[in-house]
């Protein structure tokens, strides 16, 4: 399966990516996770220490000149051996750091995000194993291609009007482009809290209340994994996942 993680700044995803992919790792699934965001947070989230952490592919001029030239852009660059080349190992997780597809900035804008879609596009449609990327507010940036082979997008929100009108507009844009098997997350809320109503949320699976022993280790660590509430993640995590695959599969597949 191939997810999205998506959501309003700050809201949880880079953490709840990092929680559903050590919870497939621990099911025994081949799981990659790609760090799609201009902050750059997915490895430490992961307890990578930061001289672990690669440089985002985003910032790898060299092999983006390699593979997609400048000048004449190659819009189909080979990249089937780039997972392999940049992953890093952890806890039993294969981690890529491209950076963001929406901003690509510096030099050579254009051809770093050739490259990055291409990439991307190779882990979703070539690749059997599962694929969890943490994505940036939208998820137009991926491409048509790419967002119609993705098997479901989780869309994270706090319990307030400003981050579910946010949730609510990236749920109407990816099903625009036919991803429509959606999960809302409730990150920081209670079990039972009621959602006002705002049309077009996708349907809620899963509420994750504040947790207290992230806060007190956010101090000391950026890590998110191995916290006392790990039973609760996994709960909640398994229920994201099973009602991804309730849902009718994409009409394009
Ligand atoms: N349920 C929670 N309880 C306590 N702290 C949390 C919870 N979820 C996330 N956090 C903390 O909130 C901060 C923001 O989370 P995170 O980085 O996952 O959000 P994000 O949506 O990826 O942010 P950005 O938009 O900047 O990429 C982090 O310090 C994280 O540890
Ligand atoms: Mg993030």
């Amino acid at each position: 399966m191939k997810l999205a993680v998506a959501g309003k700044g700050g809201v949880g995803k880079t953490s709840l990516t990092a929680w559903i992919g050590d919870y497939l790792s621990r099911q025994g699934r081949d799981t990659w996770l790609v760090d799609a965001d201009t902050a750059l947070s997915l490895g430490s989230a992961l307890g990578l220490s930061p001289q672990d952490v690669p440089i985002p592919l985003i910032q790898d001029e060299a092999l983006i000149r390699e593979r997609v030239g400048s000048g004449f852009i190659n819009l189909n660059p080979q990249v089937a051996d780039l997972p392999e080349r940049l992953r890093v190992r952890t806890g039993g997780l294969d981690l890529v750091v491209m950076g963001s597809v929406a901003g690509a900035g510096g030099g050579c804008a254009c051809e770093a995000n050739a490259l990055l879609k291409a990439l991307l596009a190779h882990l979703i449609v070539e690749r059997d194993q599962w694929v969890v990327v943490d994505l940036e507010a939208g998820v137009e940036h991926l491409g048509r291609g790419t967002v119609s082979a993705v098997d479901g997008l989780v869309v994270v929100s706090e319990p307030s009007w400003r981050s579910l009108s946010v949730a609510a507009r990236i749920a109407g844009m990816a099903a625009e482009l036919g991803l429509t098997r959606q999960a809302l997350v409730l990150n920081r809320a209670e079990n039972g809290s009621t959602l006002p109503d705002i049309p077009g949320l996708p349907p809620l699976t899963a509420a994750i209340p504040a947790l207290t022993g992230l806060t007190e280790r956010q101090l000391t660590s950026p890590s998110v994994l191995d916290l006392p509430e790990r039973p609760a993640l996994d709960l909640a995590c398994a229920a994201i996942l099973a009602a991804l695959a309730d849902q009718e599969p994409q009409p394009s597949r």
